[in-house]
C-alpha cells in the first residue's frame, strides 16, 4: 500500500532528485502533481528543477563528503538519480545502513554510470548481445585490441562519459591515435580508460522503456513502452518518434532483452534499454536506470509521459504504458554561447499545427546545449516529424 503525505508538513512524502536537468524537471513537476515534497539538487544554481521544486540545493554530487552531509540532513524518503557524474558509493552506503532509498537500486546506479560496470554485466553475466568490445588504458593496448578481435571499422568512448562527449569512430588505422586523443579530453574523469567497440551496422536503433511497478498483488510487474525511434549525431540526440515500426519477432527480442537486463537492476522505475536492429536481429547498447532524454516525445505520445511513469512506479503506484497518439520530437539548442538568452519565435513555432514545446529555463546557453524541445503528434511518425522540425526550427534562440 502506498500513503502520500502533505508537503512542508510532518506527514510529508520526501524524494530528492540529484541532476536537476530538463528530464529531472519533468520527474519534479509529476511528483508535484502526486503532491510529493521535493528536493532538487544540481551542481549549479538555478538548474531547471531548481526552479519547480519545494528545495533547491546546490552541491557537487560527485563529492561523497557533500553527498552524504545533504542526505542525512534532508532525510527523504527517496533518493532518484538523474545523472551519472554521482559518488555512488555513499548511495550503496546509504541504502545499506537503511538510511534511504535509492531509485532503482544503489547497485543500478553504480553499475551503469561507467560503461564496463554496465557492459560486463550484461554480455558477460547475463549472456546478452552486444557488439564486440576491449577495455583499454592506453594508445598500445587501443592498438593491440584493434588489430585483435575488434577490426575497422569501430568506435572508441571513455567508459565514463554521456551525450556522445569524447566518443569518435575509427575508420582505419590513421584515425586511431586523434580517437585515442580526442576519448583522453572528453572524459569525465582525467585517467584515461576506454572502451573499443565494433561498429554494429545496425538498420536502425531504439530506446525501449521499460517499467518496473508494482501491481496489485504487491509483486513487481515488467511493462514496455512502444519502442521509441530516434536520430544521433555526434552521439547525441536530435529527434525521436515513437511508434518505431517493428517485426514481430525483433520487437519480442528486445523485450526479452530489455526484461533480462533491468530485472538484474532491480528496482522500481523507468529504463531506457538503448538497443541496435538490424532485420530480426537485436544487440543491447546500454540502459539508463531512469527516464531517457529520446523519452521526451512520451510528453506527447502517451497518457502518461516517461516522468510519469517514473513518478508513479516509484512511488509503489500502477502505471499505464499505453500509447495515446504517435509522434516525435526535435531538440532545440542553444546556438549562441551566452547567459541568460531570449527566445524569439515561440508563437510562430506553436502555430505549427498540433504541435507543442517545452523550453527548460537553462540559465547558460551553449550553441550545443540543448535548450528546449519541440513535441508535435500526427497519424503517423513520418508526419509528426516534420512538424516537429518545422516547430523546433521556429524558435530562434538570441542575446539580448
Ligand atoms: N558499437 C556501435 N556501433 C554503431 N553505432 C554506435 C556504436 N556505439 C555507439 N553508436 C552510436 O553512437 C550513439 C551514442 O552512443 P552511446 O549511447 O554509447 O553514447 P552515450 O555517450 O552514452 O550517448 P547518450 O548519453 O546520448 O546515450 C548511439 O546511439 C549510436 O548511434
Ligand atoms: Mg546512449
Amino acid at each position: 500500500m502506498t500513503t502520500l503525505g502533505t508537503p512542508l508538513s510532518p506527514s510529508a512524502t520526501k524524494v530528492m532528485l540529484l541532476g536537476a536537468g530538463e528530464l529531472g524537471k519533468e520527474v519534479l513537476i509529476a511528483l508535484q502533481r502526486l503532491g510529493v515534497e521535493t528536493i532538487a539538487v544540481d551542481r549549479y544554481d538555478n538548474a531547471p528543477g531548481h526552479q519547480v521544486a519545494h528545495h533547491a540545493r546546490t552541491i557537487a554530487m560527485s563529492d561523497p563528503e557533500q553527498l552524504r552531509a545533504l542526505i542525512e540532513a534532508e532525510r527523504p524518503d527517496l533518493v532518484v538519480p538523474e545523472i551519472e557524474a554521482i559518488a555512488t558509493p555513499v548511495l550503496e552506503a546509504l541504502e545499506q545502513q537503511g538510511v534511504v532509498r535509492v531509485v532503482p537500486t544503489a547497485r543500478a546506479t553504480r553499475l551503469t554510470m561507467d560503461r564496463e560496470g554496465i557492459r560486463r554485466l550484461a554480455a558477460e553475466t547475463l549472456g546478452l548481445p552486444t557488439s564486440p568490445y576491449r577495455f583499454c588504458d592506453s594508445l598500445d593496448e587501443l592498438r593491440a585490441a584493434i588489430d585483435g578481435d575488434i577490426g575497422y571499422p569501430c568506435v572508441v568512448k571513455p567508459v565514463m562519459s554521456s551525450s556522445g562527449k569524447g566518443q569518435s569512430k575509427i575508420d582505419g588505422p590513421d584515425d586511431v591515435e586523434r580517437a585515442w586523443e580526442y576519448a583522453m579530453a572528453g572524459g569525465r574523469v582525467s585517467h584515461g580508460r576506454i572502451i573499443v567497440e565494433g561498429f554494429v551496422d545496425f538498420d536502425y536503433e531504439i530506446t525501449l522503456l521499460t517499467v518496473r511497478a508494482r501491481g496489485a498483488d504487491g509483486a513487481i510487474e515488467t511493462q514496455f513502452c512502444q519502442p521509441i525511434g530516434h536520430r544521433q549525431v555526434a552521439g547525441d540526440y536530435v529527434e525521436s518518434w515513437q511508434p518505431h515500426p517493428m517485426p514481430p519477432a525483433a520487437l519480442a527480442r528486445a523485450q526479452q532483452i530489455a526484461r533480462a537486463v533491468t530485472g538484474d537492476l532491480g528496482g522500481q522505475g523507468v529504463f531506457g534499454v538503448e538497443l541496435f536492429v538490424k532485420g530480426d536481429e537485436v544487440w543491447f547498447s546500454e540502459v539508463s536506470p531512469r527516464p531517457h532524454d529520446t523519452g521526451m516525445v512520451t510528453m506527447i505520445t502517451q497518457w502518461q509521459s516517461e516522468f510519469e511513469l517514473h513518478a508513479r512506479a516509484i512511488l509503489g503506484l500502477p502505471v499505464s504504458t499505453a500509447l495515446k497518439t504517435p509522434g516525435a520530437s526535435a531538440v532545440i539548442y542553444g546556438g549562441v554561447d551566452a547567459a541568460g538568452v531570449a527566445f524569439e519565435g515561440v508563437d510562430e513555432a506553436l502555430r505549427v499545427p498540433q504541435t507543442d514545446l517545452r523550453l527548460f529555463g537553462k540559465p547558460e546557453s551553449f550553441s550545443k546545449r540543448r535548450m528546449g524541445v519541440a513535441l508535435a503528434y500526427d497519424t503517423d511518425v513520418e508526419l509528426a516529424r516534420e512538424r516537429a522540425r518545422d516547430a523546433a526550427g521556429r524558435v530562434r534562440p538570441v542575446t539580448r
